[in-house]
């Protein structure tokens, strides 16, 4: 059923806007948002849908499609008690970070797979945060509902996560991935010209979720901070790779092989931007493949599945393939021929059966538009 007419099934109203908001695939620059650095993602064309209607009193209604079950109804002044099922978090979050103080019925939608490392939660955070902004015309830049909606995620869910997925779900462009610098948060468009170059980036969805996730995440962030620490830096993005050389006798190897990564990684976006501008895919591949490395070897984040998508991909003609997002499981990008979709995804099933993984699932990324509202008729 169409968003809005189940959304009047349920509150007896049409809603008075609805908006919506991408998830992401980020083609380089991996665990690097929160070490300052640069990353190059874009928004893809699954969303997560919101609509909401302002009431006249202070209680908060709110359903999903994707969740059967009574209504979640609390009052707007007891949003921090925390005490509602996880995924209303991620919304709730949202209204308390923005400060929202009246009453609102809210009903969310989402095609975005989640647990496949494509940014579900940040989709639905951006697309609360965008609907909101419009409705009570709060004013705020793409940059600051990006901030707050990753302070709902950080503070309220509880999420160490960093910015860059909030930040593309927002100010993704049709056709352009985004360099964002998240020292400062300023952005450039990167046109993004893998259809008119007959290839595809494919985005395998290896369906691992592994219960390292969270802690391994967490700790990453603490060893990156810990380096820096001890380099008198406020972020590694300030760390020079000669610099990190001169301690390579001192620094724990674990710690060297982290800081590593994130030192060489920010190197390989700025290659990787400039390998996209000057339509130069083969270069642009072997990045993929050198990120996959080092995410594999030095940051220790990888899998089992996705190395396995990675070297299938790999050995069946990708111009490269890396995993993405926080790692210990749910996708991969394969950067392919037009046409060789099909055979690479054949085989990569086969390698997955093999080793008694889970069936992975395939698609194409497509460059996609950022948040923004929509008519809800469909
Ligand atoms: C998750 C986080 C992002 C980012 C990536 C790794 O997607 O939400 O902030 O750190 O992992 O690049």
């Amino acid at each position: 059923m169409k968003l809005q007419e189940e959304f009047e099934g349920l509150f007896g109203n049409k809603p008075d806007l609805i908006s919506q908001a991408p998830g992401r695939v980020n083609l380089i620059g991996e665990h690097i948002d929160y070490n300052n650095g640069l990353v190059l993602p874009f928004a893809i064309d699954s969303v997560a849908r919101c609509a909401i209607r302002v009431r006249n009193d202070s209680k908060i209604r709110l359903a999903s499609k994707q969740i059967t079950g009574p209504l979640i109804e609390c009052e707007i002044s007891r949003l921090s008690e925390k005490n509602e099922p996880l995924w209303t978090r991620y919304i709730l979050g949202v209204l308390w970070s923005l400060k929202i103080n009246s009453g609102i019925e809210i009903l969310v939608d989402s095609n975005v797979p989640q647990g496949a490392g494509l940014s579900s939660s940040a989709a639905l955070e951006c697309s609360v945060a965008y609907v909101l902004n419009e409705a009570f015309s709060l004013g705020l830049s793409g940059k600051e509902l990006a901030l707050s909606a990753q302070r709902a995620e950080n503070e309220f869910v509880g999420v160490p996560c960093g910015i860059m997925d909030q930040m593309i779900s927002i100010l993704g462009k049709a056709g352009h991935a985004l360099l964002i610098d998240c020292l400062d948060l300023t952005t450039k468009l990167v046109p993004v010209k893998f259809d008119s170059n007959n290839l595809k980036l494919m985005v395998i969805d290896t369906q691992a979720h592994h219960a390292l996730v969270d802690g391994g995440y967490a700790k990453r962030r603490a060893q990156c901070e810990q380096v820096a620490n001890i380099f008198g830096l406020s972020s590694l993005r300030e760390l020079s790779m000669s610099n990190l050389q001169t301690k390579s006798g001192e620094l724990e190897q674990e710690l060297f092989a982290r800081a590593r990564h994130v030192v060489s990684e920010i190197e390989r976006v700025k290659n990787a931007e400039s390998a996209l501008v000057r339509d130069d895919f083969k270069a642009f591949g072997e990045l993929l493949d050198q990120s996959h490395n080092s995410l594999r070897d030095d940051y220790g984040v990888s899998c089992p599945e996705l190395d396995c998508a990675v070297e299938v991909a790999r050995a069946e003609g990708a111009l490269g393939a890396r995993m993405i997002g926080g790692g210990f499981g749910g996708s991969a990008i394969a950067l392919v021929k037009d046409g060789d979709t099909g055979r690479i995804a054949s085989a990569i099933e086969r390698g997955f059966a093999k080793n008694n993984f889970k069936t992975p699932r395939f698609f194409d990324a497509v460059a996609s538009e950022g948040a923004r509202l929509v008519d809800g008729s469909n």
